[in-house]
């Protein structure tokens, strides 16, 4: 690379890219201040034409892999999200002699461990701190400032969409059911038209996927994770567990325990008192246990134009520094091989609710049943019986999911249980 100048060629021209050429242009004297010499944009590449005014003036292709392979070009930066394309693109600019700057947690998540090892094999980088909740240095913080720590466990809010639609959900006295709220996160912009990525879950899963690697050092497994989105949360849990002191949030949850890790994305009550229960509307936030630096909390807008771009500038200055590390924190040879836990064998404590016949002796039946499975009640709320069918919470202490499981099937099958029991997992930071 011409130490004069960082030359970069922008594949995409969405919110982001919009978001990455204004900042370069807003700030480019400080950019060179900090770095020694201007970042300057040779190419965008898009195979729509760029809409937005910022993108003026600079050399445009509709032919993405003319930026990848333009040999003006020092670094490319991926935008264009998806999977299939992207990984041959950021391949093709790899072995063009690039380094990548990405944003899409899908192709790292994904695809990352060949990417890695290709990035490895040319002697480029591959960088990818804005795939994760946006503007928060997340990626740095487990490989560099806590690289001297062993992680115990990293748990987060790593998706706006879903936590607009629960905080939407949450507040007190909230009548907004998740349809309501989802169509409200739309209308702000803060919900794809298509939000199946984020209300299911995939987006917090790829996330946690990468998370859980750089955490760890083991291989990326996004197949291992358990996935459960909000789409099924009804308003009146959400109340239940307010009067029991509880949040609902969906959370990136990955652990170590002593038979394995634990990677699962699903709703969860969480103290009310917990900070991440604090974090609200469309922000991020992850919390990281570790032996020495014990809880540290990171917090900022997961997605946008300037947070997004801020994160991918990150990743441009260390490279054009020359910033080197192992890009998931662990030497290549050195990659764990640490089992993932199946959601079965994960310990966590519960939240149920059940619908039972209003008729002596049914409290204390369900309650036998939790007994002869060693599971403990926390706390037991019984709401005035309606038409005959009474509406019994009980939250427990720690048991592993799949006695927990075998347990509901139980209390299924009694005739005393009316409808299915809903069960939502409750994180705890003490265990
Ligand atoms: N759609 C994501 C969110 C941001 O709602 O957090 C990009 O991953």
């Amino acid at each position: 690379m011409d130490k004069s100048v960082m030359n970069i060629g922008i594949c995409g021209a969405g919110t982001v890219a919009g978001g990455l050429v204004g900042l370069l242009k807003k700030n480019q004297q400080l950019i060179a201040a900090r770095i020694g010499h201007p970042i300057e944009i040779v190419q965008i590449g898009s195979r729509n034409v760029p809409k937005q005014p910022v993108f003026d003036g600079i050399a445009f292709t509709d032919n993405i892999f003319e930026v990848a392979e333009n040999p003006k070009v020092d670094v490319l930066v991926e935008l264009i999200g998806g999977t299939d394309d992207a990984l041959a693109l950021v391949g093709t600019a790899l072995r063009a002699g690039k380094s990548v700057v990405t944003a899409n947690k899908a192709l790292i998540a994904e695809h990352g461990q060949e990417l890695f090892q290709l990035s490895d094999q040319v002697g480029q980088q591959l960088a990818f701190e804005a795939s994760v909740a946006g503007s928060i240095p997340i990626i740095k913080v487990l490989r560099e400032s806590l690289a001297g720590n062993e992680i115990e466990a990293v748990v987060g809010i790593i998706n706006g969409t879903t936590n607009f639609i629960l905080s939407q959900m949450s507040k007190p006295g909230s009548s907004v059911s998740f349809g309501q709220a989802l169509a409200e996160a739309q209308r702000l912009g803060y919900a794809e038209a298509d939000p199946t990525f984020d209300v299911e879950g995939l987006d917090a899963a790829h996330k946690l996927t990468i998370l859980s690697a750089i955490a760890f050092g083991t291989r990326l497994r996004f197949d291992a994770i358990y996935t459960q989105g909000i789409q099924e949360i009804q308003l009146e849990d959400i109340r239940f567990a307010a009067e029991l002191g509880y949040r609902l949030r969906h959370l990136g949850v990955t652990r170590i325990q002593e038979a394995g890790i634990e990677l699962r994305v699903h709703p969860t009550l969480l103290d009310e008192k917990e900070m991440l229960a604090q974090v609200d509307d469309v922000m991020n936030a992850v919390m990281v246990m570790s032996d020495a630096a014990s809880q540290t909390l990171y917090y900022g807008p997961g997605a946008g134009a300037g947070p997004t771009a801020s994160s991918v500038l990150s990743d441009l200055i260390d490279i054009s520094r020359g910033a080197t590390m192992p890009v998931m924190g662990f030497l290549p040879g050195e990659t764990r091989a640490i089992p993932a836990l199946p959601i079965g064998q994960c310990q966590t404590s519960f939240y149920l609710r059940l619908r039972v016949a209003d008729r002596p002796g049914v409290l204390s039946r369900i309650t036998r049943i939790l007994g002869d499975y060693e599971i403990s009640i926390e706390a037991l709320l019984q709401k005035d019986p309606e038409q005959g069918i009474a509406t019994i919470v009980i939250t427990t202490d720690t048991v592993v999911e799949e006695r927990m499981d075998a347990t509901i099937d139980k209390l299924e099958s009694s005739t005393d249980v009316l409808e299915a029991v809903i069960k939502i997992r409750i994180f705890s930071f003490g265990g």
